[in-house]
């Protein structure tokens, strides 16, 4: 369904996109996950059609759209992290302003907003003016119009920011039946715990660069293997080394002086067996533990709550 391949941007000098990939299958919900500042909006608007890019492609329904960009109005419907203000305008005429931007006019247009308004659970508040609205409201009354075009990707840039915990679940409840219905969405957080009960698969992207990709099992997986069990060795070095080689769930061993660092895919149990098992062979080990690494603190930075 959605192909990024290679995506690059930069604004002046500053590289904003250093080659961003992800597929999105038909259906999926995806987590576009990072840090402030790692270029989730960039690639957003990129895909909406409002930034051109430095290279690489983006193809959606079969459409290279950086080559088309006409299209793509049809194909995506872009949420933006910010609204506007709309002076004097009313929940039905934001919408009918908005479908007959798509051509859609009269009668026909009216039947379209209010089942759109109605997916989002605004109906009641067709009368209502938009700039009185809360803000959760203003979202889910944005992405009603993005859904009027029934594109083939909802593109939401941080739908849940600045909601109070009220609207941020109104808004999941939103999303939840969209994906009940198939819409396939693509949806940006710097908070990893906002988007990880609702998403299929999440992608980490910091500093224009996708770290990795995958369910969040996997993810946690990768977190996990990706940091080496250190050990300080102070005596039987040699005995240590050819006890780690017989061990199945060891992947690598590299040794500096005394320490000792191992890839390790074993759980903690595990890890605790292991040193008992060194210990049992009279290795002599002073420190033992799993060390932190870049995968693991940019995990943390963007599983933070939000205060
Ligand atoms: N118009 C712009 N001009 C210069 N730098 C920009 C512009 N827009 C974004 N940036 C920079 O590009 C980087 C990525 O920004 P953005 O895509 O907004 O990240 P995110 O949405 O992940 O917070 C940031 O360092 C930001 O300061
Ligand atoms: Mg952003």
């Amino acid at each position: 369904m959605v192909d990024v391949v290679d995506l690059k941007k930069n604004y002046g000098n500053f590289v904003a996109l250093n080659g961003v990939s992800f597929h999105i299958s038909e259906g999926e919900m995806y987590g576009f996950v990072g840090p402030n500042g790692a270029g989730k909006t960039t690639t957003m608007k990129i895909m909406a059609g409002l930034l051109a890019a430095d290279g690489g492609s983006v193809e959606i329904d079969g459409v290279d759209i950086l080559r088309h960009p006409k299209k793509v109005k049809q194909l995506v419907g872009y949420m933006p992290d910010f609204f506007g203000v709309y002076d004097n305008l009313k929940v039905s005429e934001y919408m009918e302003f908005f479908a007959s931007v798509y051509g859609i006019y009269g009668k026909e247009a009216r039947k379209r907003c209010q089942e759109k308004l109605d997916v989002v659970h605004m109906l009641e508040k067709e009368d209502s003016f938009v700039d009185v609205l809360s803000r959760g409201q203003k979202q889910r009354l944005c992405l009603a119009r993005c859904l009027l075009y029934q594109p083939k990707i909802l593109v939401m840039d941080e739908p849940a920011f600045g909601l109070d915990p009220r609207a941020r679940y109104e808004m999941k409840e939103v999303l939840r039946e969209l994906m009940d219905v198939g819409v396939t969405m693509l949806v940006s957080s710097h908070i990893l715990s906002e988007l990880s009960e609702i998403c299929t698969t999440v992608g980490i992207i910091e500093a224009g660069k996708m770290v990795v990709s995958g369910t969040l099992d996997e993810i946690m997986t990768k977190v996990n293997q990706s940091n080496p069990i250190v050990m300080e060795v102070v005596d039987g070095l040699e005995k240590a080394i050819a006890f780690l080689k017989e061990k199945e769930d060891v992947e690598t061993i590299s040794t500096n002086e005394q320490k000792v660092y191992v890839g390790f895919r074993g759980s903690q149990k595990d890890e605790a067996l292991l040193l008992q098992g060194l210990l049992g062979q009279g290795v002599l080990i002073s420190q033992y533990g799993r060390a932190e690494n870049n995968l693991e603190s940019l995990f943390m930075q963007i599983t933070e709550k939000e205060e």
